[in-house]
């Protein structure tokens, strides 16, 4: 396996790996690669949805994907299509975001494999959210590790949601009533690497827990242009048979919308994760 980091700070690309041949040591060998840059793009595997499974199951079994539909054999994997008809340029996933963090316990990876993509376009951006919680001064570090926030599935697939109207070749089924929220630390450990992540997103978090979202804005604007800072971000330009895994742990993603007219498929799943828990 030849592993190339993308940046300095996030992301490798890995090749001469298959997938679907991988013995324990390669998997040791990979788990270590995801510990160290987060955001994983495997390239040229030949995959079915049935290997997809597999490999989730490998790396800990498939977590709850409510709101979205997944194929009729295999539910967990969902279809991510945009047909090169379609009258949106909106794609899914094009906001910046963390998956499912309006989860009690959100996913802890997620597995997206190309399987058709336009010739240019439709990247992956990502953003580590260990370095920007490395990058913040003491006392914001201070103040921030007592709070916790909102998260919401309101603004995606809440009523009054719009996001299914972009996206004509998906099934997104939204809440007839405003959706439950969760409370999630504001700075959590990640489970296996120990390591602080400033864990908020504009798209799931709404406000910090005990304060208006009025007065909650103007922080979390600031903590969320942070996290994507050009030296915190990767990009990844897919091609059909790139499988990439990120850690939701400790990442932001969001999907850019810069190719109307082309077609793009891609097959999702994610890994169960744990409740998310406060640093220290
Ligand atoms: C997602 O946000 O899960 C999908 C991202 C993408 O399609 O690039």
């Amino acid at each position: 396996m030849i592993i190339r980091p993308l940046t300095g700070l996030i992301g490798a690309e890995i090749t001469d790996l298959d997938l679907n041949n991988l013995d324990e040591a390669s998997f040791q060998a990979l788990d270590n690669a995801f510990a160290q840059h987060l955001v994983l793009c495997i390239r040229d595997q030949s995959l079915t949805p049935s290997d997809l499974v597999g490999i989730t199951d490998r790396l800990g079994g498939p977590g709850e994907t409510p709101y979205l539909t997944g194929l009729e054999e295999y539910p967990d994997v969902v279809p991510v299509i945009k047909e090169a008809n379609e009258s949106s340029p909106h794609t899914f996933g094009a906001g910046w975001h963390t998956d499912f963090t309006f989860q009690a316990t959100p996913p802890a990876k997620t597995l997206l494999y190309a399987v058709d993509t336009p010739a240019a376009g439709g990247d992956t951006l990502y953003a580590n959210m260990y370095a920007a919680y490395d990058a913040l001064s003491d006392g914001m570090k201070a103040a921030l590790k007592s709070l916790n926030a909102v998260h919401s599935a309101t603004r995606s697939y809440g009523p009054q949601a719009t996001l299914k109207n972009h996206l004509e070749h998906m099934t997104i089924t939204n809440d007839d009533q405003e959706p439950d929220t969760q409370l999630h630390p504001v700075i959590c450990m990640h489970p296996v690497t120990k390591r602080p992540a400033l864990w908020i997103n504009p798209t799931y978090t709404i406000r910090f827990e005990n304060m208006t979202q009025e007065e909650s804005k103007p922080l979390l604007d600031y903590l969320n242009q942070l996290i994507i800072s050009p030296q915190f971000c990767c990009r990844v330009r897919w091609q059909p048979g790139t499988l990439t895994l990120w850690d939701n742990r400790c990442t932001q993603h969001c999907a850019t919308s810069d190719y109307q007219g082309h077609r793009r498929e891609m097959w999702r799943t994610t890994v169960a994760g744990e409740t998310p828990i406060a640093f220290a």
